[in-house]
C-alpha cells in the first residue's frame, strides 16, 4: 500500500470523527453542525447533528454561485428515443426551482414524501433535486417493478404527490407506466392527493379529471422556489430494497452525511473533479443511481451522464464505448453483468477500436460479484484500471474499494480491495467470535457505519434492529459472507439471507415464493438463485403441488411464471421452475435450499447430516434433468 493511502487509513482509524469533521469542510452548510457524531443511542448513530443544509444547494446552486453556469451539469443520452441533449448548471438551477414551485404549488412542503416513477429521463433527476430543494423526502421506484411492488411502496412511504411519465422504453417494448400506476393506486389503501405525469410522444397516457396534472403544463405556470435549510439529520430520501420477506425495507438516508459521504467519494474513490464527465450506467431506480447518477457527481461539480439505453441492442455492443468518447468520459460504473454482455457479443472487443477513448481512465464495477474473466477482458481491452468496489442500497456508497484519487492499491481479481476509511469490516463466526484472514464468515462493520450509510428503516426501528444490528450486536450485519486475507483484502463471496443478484439487480427469493405459493394448485415452494452466465444468477422455483392436483404442469409452470411477472414485475428475470414431488428438509422441516441449489449449479455437496430423506435429492437431480440442468 502507498504512504498517501496508508496515513489516511491510520489517521482515519484513530480519530474517525476529527476525520469526517474535515471531509465536512468540503461541503456548503446553512449552518454547520453541532456534533459531529451522535452516539448516545446506540444501534442509532447519527453523523452531523444540529446542522442546516440543503442538498439541492450543494448539487446545483453552489455551482452556479461559483461561477460554473455554462458547464453542462447533465448530459442526457437516450438511443432508445434518438435524443441527445445537454442541460447546463444554469439550465438545472431554472428547472429545478421551477420543479420545487410545482410541487410546493400542490402542498408539498417540509417532510413530505414525492414518489418518483420515471424511466431515465432528466425530469426524473430533476425531481430527486426539486424534492431536496424543498425538504421533501422522495422515494423513487425502479420503472421494471410491477403494480404490486409500487402499492406497496405507496403504503409505506404515503406520499402527498407521485411524479411519473406516460412510458419507459425497453428496446424489445414500450412499458405504459400510467396502468401500473393506477392499478397502483387501486391496490393501495394511502392514496396520493396528486399525480403529476410527463407525456412522452411515444405513447400518451389517460389523465384521471381532478387527480392528474401535465407536467409540462405545471412547469410551464409555476413559480421558481428557492431552497429551504434542512436538518442535517433529516431524511434526503427513502429507497426501498428488497429484505428477505415480500415486503421491501425503505432505507431511510440523512440529508447532511450523504452530501459530505459522496462529496469525498468522488475525489477519493473515483478521483473525479469538478469538470470531469463521469457516467454511471445505472437506473435513477437504484441506489448506484441516486449516489451516481444524481447526487454524487452534481455535489462535486462533475458532468454527469443520463443514458437511457442498454450495453447491447441500442444499437450494438459499441454503445459504451460511443457514450464514452462522444461526452469524453473520464470514469464510468456500471455492473459486471452489463460488461459480460457486450463481451457476449463482441468477445474480441473489436468495437472499441471505432471510438476516441483517450479521455477515459476508469472502468468501475459493483453491483454483484466480478469475476476474474470479466474484470481481465475490461482490463485488456480497454486498457484502463478496472475497479471493483463493493456496497449495498443501506450503505450508498463503498463499503470496500481501491481508492484511485488517494493512491491505488495492486488490483486481486474477486476482490473489491479494502475498506474504506474509517470502515471497520470484520469476519465473524456464527457465535460472533472474529475468524483470522482467509477464514469465509459472515463480513459485519463494527458500528458506527461511516457517514452516508443509513440511519433506519422508514418508521420501522424494530425491522432496522432485527435485520442489521440484532444478531451481532455492536456490529452491522451486512448479509453478505466471505473473508478477508493476509493483505486486508476484502472477499464479497455470495449473501447469507434469502437475497439474489440478478443482473446487478437486488431480488428477494422470499418474495417470489410469496407469490408462488399463493398458486391455488401449489402447496410448498423454494426459490434459490442458480448460475447464469449473463446475469450472474437468475432464479429458480421449485414447486410441490397439492395432492389431487391432475392439471398439466406446464400449463401450472407457466402461470407461475406470469404471476411473479405481474405481481413483482419483468426485472424479477422469473422464467424456470420445475415441479417436484417434495422438497428434501431437515428433520426440524427447514427447507434445504443450499443442497438444492449446489444440486442445480451441479457442484459438489455434503449429505446434510440432518436430512430426512436423501432419496429426495435424486428426485431433484432428475427433475432438474428434464430442463438442462445443472449445465454443462
Ligand atoms: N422498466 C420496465 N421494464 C424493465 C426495466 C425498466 N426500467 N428495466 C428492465 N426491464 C425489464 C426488461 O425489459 C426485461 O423484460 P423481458 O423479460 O420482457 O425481457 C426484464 O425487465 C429483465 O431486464 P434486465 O435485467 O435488464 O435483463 P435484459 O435481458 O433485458 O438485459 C442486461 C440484460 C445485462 C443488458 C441488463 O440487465 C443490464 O444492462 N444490466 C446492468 C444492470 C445495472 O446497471 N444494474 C445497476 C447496478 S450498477
Ligand atoms: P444493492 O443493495 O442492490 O446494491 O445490492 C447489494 C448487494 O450486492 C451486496 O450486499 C452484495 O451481495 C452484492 N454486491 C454489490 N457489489 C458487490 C461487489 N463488488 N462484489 C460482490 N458483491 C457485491
Amino acid at each position: 500500500m502507498g504512504q498517501a493511502m496508508s496515513k489516511i487509513l491510520s489517521e482515519a482509524k484513530d480519530n474517525p470523527q476529527a476525520f469526517w469533521a474535515q471531509a465536512a469542510k468540503d461541503v456548503v452548510w446553512i449552518e454547520p453542525p453541532k456534533t459531529i457524531l451522535e452516539d448516545s443511542n446506540p444501534p442509532f448513530y447519527h453523523w452531523f447533528t444540529g446542522g442546516k443544509i440543503n442538498g439541492c444547494y450543494n448539487a446545483v446552486d453552489r455551482h452556479v454561485a461559483e461561477g460554473k453556469g455554462e458547464q453542462a451539469a447533465i448530459i442526457y443520452d437516450s438511443p432508445v428515443t434518438d435524443t441527445k441533449r445537454i442541460i447546463t448548471y444554469n439550465e438545472l438551477l431554472d428547472e429545478v426551482s421551477r420543479c420545487a414551485g410545482m410541487l410546493a404549488h400542490h402542498g408539498v412542503g417540509y417532510g413530505d414524501r414525492v414518489i418518483i416513477y420515471k424511466p431515465m429521463t432528466p425530469s426524473a433527476v430533476i425531481s430527486m433535486l426539486a424534492c431536496a430543494r424543498i425538504g421533501a423526502i422522495h422515494s423513487v421506484v425502479f420503472g421494471g417493478f410491477a403494480a404490486a411492488e409500487l402499492a406497496k411502496r405507496i403504503d409505506d412511504a404515503a406520499p402527498k404527490l407521485i411524479l411519473t411519465a406516460s412510458c419507459g422504453i425497453e428496446p424489445s417494448r414500450i412499458v405504459a407506466y400510467k396502468p401500473l400506476l393506477d392499478e397502483a393506486i387501486e391496490m393501495s389503501a394511502h392514496k396520493p392527493q396528486a399525480v403529476i405525469l410527463e407525456q412522452r410522444e411515444q405513447l400518451k397516457a389517460e389523465m384521471i379529471e381532478g387527480r392528474d396534472f401535465d407536467w409540462h403544463d405545471e412547469m410551464a405556470s409555476a413559480n421558481a422556489v428557492d431552497c429551504v435549510p434542512v436538518n442535517s439529520e433529516d431524511p434526503a430520501y427513502i429507497l426501498y430494497t428488497s429484505g428477505t420477506t415480500g415486503m421491501p425495507k425503505g432505507v431511510v438516508r440523512p440529508t447532511g452525511a450523504h452530501i459530505v459521504a459522496l462529496k469525498w467519494s468522488m475525489k477519493h474513490i473515483y478521483d473525479c473533479e469538478a469538470g470531469d464527465v463521469y457516467w454511471a450506467a445505472s437506473d435513477v431506480g437504484w441506489v448506484v443511481g441516486h449516489s451516481y447518477i444524481t447526487y454524487a457527481p452534481l455535489f462535486e461539480g462533475c458532468t454527469t451522464v443520463i443514458y437511457e439505453g442498454k450495453p447491447v441492442g441500442t444499437p450494438d455492443a459499441g454503445a459504451f464505448w460511443r457514450v464514452i468518447s462522444e461526452y469524453k468520459v473520464k470514469a464510468m460504473f456500471t455492473a459486471p453483468t452489463a460488461i459480460r454482455a457486450v463481451k457476449k457479443e463482441d468477445p474480441q472487443g473489436t468495437l472499441i477500436a471505432d471510438y476516441d477513448m483517450s479521455h477515459f481512465k476508469y472502468q468501475f464495477l459493483a453491483g454483484e460479484r466480478c469475476d476474474p474473466d470479466t474484470l481481465r477482458w475490461c482490463e485488456e481491452k480497454l486498457g484502463v484500471p478496472t475497479i471493483d468496489h463493493w456496497w449495498q442500497t443501506e450503505t450508498g456508497w463503498s463499503i470496500a474499494a481501491n481508492c484511485m484519487g488517494i493512491d491505488p492499491v495492486p488490483v486481486k481479481a474477486g476482490s473489491p480491495a479494502l475498506p474504506i476509511p474509517t470502515c471497520d469490516v470484520q469476519i465473524l463466526d456464527e457465535g460472533g467470535k472474529e475468524l483470522p484472514s482467509g477464514e469465509i464468515g459472515a463480513i459485519v462493520v463494527k458500528l458506527p457505519l461511516p457517514p452516508g450509510s443509513l440511519s433506519g428503516l422508514w418508521q420501522n426501528d424494530a425491522r432496522f434492529i432485527e435485520a442489521y444490528m440484532a444478531d451481532f450486536p455492536g456490529y452491522y450485519k451486512t448479509g453478505d459472507a466471505g473473508y478477508i486475507d493476509e493483505d486486508g483484502y476484502v472477499y464479497v463471496m455470495s449473501r447469507t439471507d434469502d437475497i439474489i443478484n440478478v443482473a446487478g439487480h437486488r431480488l428477494s427469493t422470499g418474495g417470489m415464493e410469496e407469490v408462488l405459493a399463493e398458486h391455488a394448485d401449489v402447496a410448498e415452494c423454494a426459490v434459490l438463485g442458480v448460475n447464469d452466465e449473463l446475469k450472474g444468477q437468475v432464479p429458480m422455483g421449485f414447486v410441490v403441488l397439492k395432492s389431487g392436483v391432475s392439471r398439466a404442469g406446464d400449463d401450472i409452470i407457466s402461470e407461475l411464471v406470469a404471476s411473479v411477472r405481474s405481481r413483482i414485475g419483468p426485472v424479477a428475470a422469473f422464467k424456470l421452475a420445475v415441479i417436484v414431488a417434495r422438497l428434501p428438509k431437515t428433520r426440524s422441516g427447514k427447507i434445504l435450499r443450499g443442497t438444492i441449489q449446489k444440486i442445480a449449479n451441479g457442484e459438489e455437496y455434503a449429505m446434510p447430516a440432518t436430512i430426512d430423506d436423501p432419496v429426495i435429492l435424486d428426485e431433484i437431480q432428475d427433475a432438474l434433468s428434464h430442463i438442462g440442468y445443472p449445465k454443462s
